[in-house]
């Protein structure tokens, strides 16, 4: 894990194009905000490949945060007194996240966000673990300042990157944000909440999807078309949640044809805490990893359902035996039960203010 951090400040001329003159300047920062701040934690948008034109076989995590905003140039859409900041906080694949970076980057993005000057904070982060990172930050700061996150699916120097384009249109949101708050992620010229967005695709550019919820907006040339708001959301748990060392452990196990609960009781014996099962259909369960699940949760193991694909939520009938994770994914549900545990009595009802449906 990449924990360096180190700071710079990219010059920002005039837009090249016209910006919508109806928001505030300062987003979300209020009067007087006219600092985004930038931090770079790796991801494709940073990788790089040893052939050029190389989009699987590239490593990500390569590219400085300050040289991806230095390689925007004069494209750079804010505003004349518009000051980016950039930090790098990390420099990894995404895959390779940890809890002890989850705490850092969030530690960092607190520390940014209560600058009076700062109106934004934006993430460039990897995609494969994205919808995880951006819950957890929604979960823990629910921020009323934008944190922008942003990615790509193509390294920094493919034929056709995807990245300076999302940097550019994440910052244009971070800037101007037309009301929209909270943890967002812009990609492929959309805009979704962060806790609704998840990974729906391996190497398409448009990967991400929000399911029924939808997209909150486009970003076009710079400008923001809204289609709705941010969805109430929870209060904030505070950063206290995030400061044990050890964080409890819990595990994903999923259902399918032939499953039983043999993994379940191996997870039992090594002393797991919690455990999100990824249902079939409408959050079923096959019968012999159904039994030893109980089993697990009479003795105080946490168990939660969420759905194995597909971008709905378990809609819940009277007899639910195991509670459900709405309409999270199976990554994000963990988080969810990881927060949970880490600050018993914190539940909201999981998923609900996600998908309006728990
Ligand atoms: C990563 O998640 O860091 C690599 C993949 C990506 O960013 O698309």
């Amino acid at each position: 894990m990449g924990n360096t951090s180190t700071t710079g400040e990219i010059p920002t001329d005039p837009p090249e194009f016209e910006l919508d003159e109806t928001s505030s300047v300062s987003g979300g920062g209020g009067h007087g905000a006219t600092t985004v701040v930038v931090l770079g934690t790796g991801g494709t948008i940073a990788g790089t490949s040893a052939q050029r034109g190389d989009n699987v076989g590239y490593t990500a995590g390569q590219t400085p945060v300050l040289a991806l905003l230095e390689g925007l140039g004069h494209r750079a859409p804010v505003p004349p007194g518009l000051r980016i900041e950039s930090e790098q906080v990390a420099q990894i694949d995404s895959k390779d996240m940890t809890h002890a970076l989850w705490r850092r980057l969030t530690e960092r993005i607190a520390a940014h966000l209560v600058r009076p000057e700062v109106a934004a904070v934006l993430v460039t982060h990897g995609t494969d673990t994205l919808e995880e990172t951006a819950y957890l930050v929604q979960r823990v700061l629910s921020p009323a300042k934008p944190v922008v996150f942003t990615a790509a699916m193509r390294p920094a120097d493919a034929l056709q990157a995807d990245g300076p384009q999302n940097l550019l249109d994440a910052l244009a949101v971070a800037a101007r944000p037309c009301g929209l708050r909270g943890v967002l992620l812009v990609l492929a010229g959309k805009v979704w909440a962060g806790a609704e967005a998840r990974k729906v695709h391996p190497y398409r550019l448009d990967a991400f999807d929000a399911g029924d919820a939808g997209a909150l907006a486009v970003v076009e040339e710079g400008r923001l078309r809204r289609f709705r708001d941010t969805a109430e959301v929870p209060v904030a748990l505070g950063l206290q949640v995030l400061a044990r060392d050890i964080w409890p452990e819990v595990q994903i196990v999923s259902s399918h044809g032939g499953a039983d609960g043999r993994i379940v009781e191996l997870l039992l014996e090594s002393g797991v805490q919690g455990l999100v099962v990824a249902c079939t259909g409408n959050g079923t369960v096959h019968q012999d990893l159904l039994a030893v699940l109980l089993r697990a949760q009479q003795q105080g193991v946490s168990v939660l359902r969420a759905l194995r694909g597909g971008g709905g939520s378990i809609v819940c009938g009277a007899a639910e035996v195991l509670p459900s994770a709405g309409g999270l994914t199976a990554a994000q549900a963990r988080v969810e039960l990881l927060l949970r545990l880490l600050r018993p009595g914190s539940n909201c009802c999981c998923g609900c203010w996600v998908t309006g449906n728990g």
